[in-house]
C-alpha cells in the first residue's frame, strides 16, 4: 500500500486515477481548487484519506496547498495531473500577474515539487502536443509576441516534460517521469476524444505502483506504458536549467538540491 497525492483529482483523469488507486487499497490524498470542489472530490472518492485545497492560479494558495499536502504525507508518489487547456483567444493573467496556462501547468507543479518533501516517485502529466512546444524561455509569459493559446498549452506541456527530466537528473534517487495520457474524453479532451478515462489513467497507475523493471525507470516520457522520444528540447540540460531558473524567479521558490 502506497500513499499517493494526485493533483487535480476533482475531475477527469485525476479523479479516475485517484479513484482506481483508492479502490486498490492505496492511501490517496485528493486535491481540489476550493471547498466546494473538495466536497465533490471526496464524495466521488470516499475512500480517500484527505483532500487538500488550493487554486493553482494563485502562488499564495499553491504554497498553502504544499503545506497542507506535506502535513497529509509523506508520499510514496505524487502525480502532477492538474492542468488547463489552451482554447482562450486572449491570454488570461492571474492575480499574480502571470499567464494562467503557464502558472497552472508549469509553475504550480514546480512549486509543489519544491515544497512537498520528496516522494519516491513523481509523475508529471504532459500531452502529445509537447512535440509542438517551443521553449520560449525568453518570453514564458507571452509579453512580447502575439498570443496563441494552443501554442501556450503545447509549450506548457513541453515544460512539464523538461521538469520531469530535470528532477530525474538532479535527484537520481527519485523516479521522475512524464506521461502523455492520450486523447481522453474529459472536460478538457472534449466529446470527440478517442479514448475513455481508464486508458488515460493506466500508465500513471502503473508507474505509481508497479515494481516491474519497466515501471521503475526515471527521466522517461511514456504513453500507454511505452517509452516515446520526447521533443528534442526536453533533453537539453541548458534549457532544463533555464526553466528551473525562470520558475524560481517567478515563484521565489528554489528547487532543493
Ligand atoms: N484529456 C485529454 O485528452 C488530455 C490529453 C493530453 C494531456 N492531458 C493532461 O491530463 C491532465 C488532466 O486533464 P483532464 O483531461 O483530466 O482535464 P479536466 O477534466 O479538465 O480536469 C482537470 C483537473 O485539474 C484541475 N484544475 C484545473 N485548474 C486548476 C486550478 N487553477 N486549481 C486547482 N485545480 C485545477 C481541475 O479542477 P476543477 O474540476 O475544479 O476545474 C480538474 O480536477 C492535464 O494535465 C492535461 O493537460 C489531457
Amino acid at each position: 500500500m502506497a500513499t499517493i497525492l494526485v493533483t487535480g483529482s476533482s475531475d477527469g483523469i485525476g479523479r479516475q486515477t485517484a479513484s482506481t488507486l483508492a479502490a486498490d487499497g492505496h492511501r490517496v490524498v485528493l486535491h481540489a481548487r476550493n471547498a466546494a470542489r473538495a466536497e465533490q472530490a471526496q464524495a466521488a472518492v470516499p475512500q480517500a484519506v484527505a483532500v487538500v485545497r488550493g487554486d493553482l492560479t494563485s502562488l499564495a494558495e499553491t504554497r498553502q496547498l504544499a503545506e497542507q499536502a506535506a502535513a497529509a504525507g509523506p508520499y510514496d508518489v505524487v502525480i502532477h495531473n492538474a492542468g488547463v487547456g489552451g482554447g482562450q483567444r486572449e491570454p488570461v493573467r492571474t492575480a499574480d500577474g502571470l499567464e494562467r496556462i503557464f502558472q497552472v501547468n508549469v509553475l504550480a507543479p514546480y512549486v509543489l515539487t519544491a515544497l512537498v518533501p520528496w516522494p519516491a516517485r513523481l509523475v508529471y502529466l504532459t500531452s502529445g502536443l509537447e512535440a509542438d512546444g517551443v521553449p520560449r524561455l525568453d518570453d514564458p509569459q507571452w509579453e512580447h509576441r502575439a498570443w496563441d493559446g494552443m501554442q501556450a498549452y503545447s509549450d506548457s506541456k513541453l515544460y512539464d516534460v523538461m521538469l520531469a527530466f530535470a528532477v530525474a537528473r538532479r535527484r537520481p534517487q527519485v523516479l521522475s517521469n512524464a506521461v502523455d495520457p492520450g486523447w481522453i474524453r474529459t472536460r478538457m479532451g472534449g466529446p470527440g476524444a478517442t479514448d475513455e478515462l481508464p486508458a488515460g489513467a493506466e500508465t500513471q497507475l502503473w508507474l505509481a505502483t508497479s515494481d516491474e523493471p519497466a515501471a521503475t525507470v526515471t527521466g522517461r516520457y511514456l504513453k500507454r506504458r511505452r517509452e516515446l522520444r520526447a521533443n528534442p528540447a526536453a533533453y537539453r540540460e541548458d534549457l532544463q536549467e533555464r526553466l528551473l531558473a525562470v520558475c524560481a524567479e517567478l515563484s521565489g521558490v528554489t528547487l532543493p538540491a
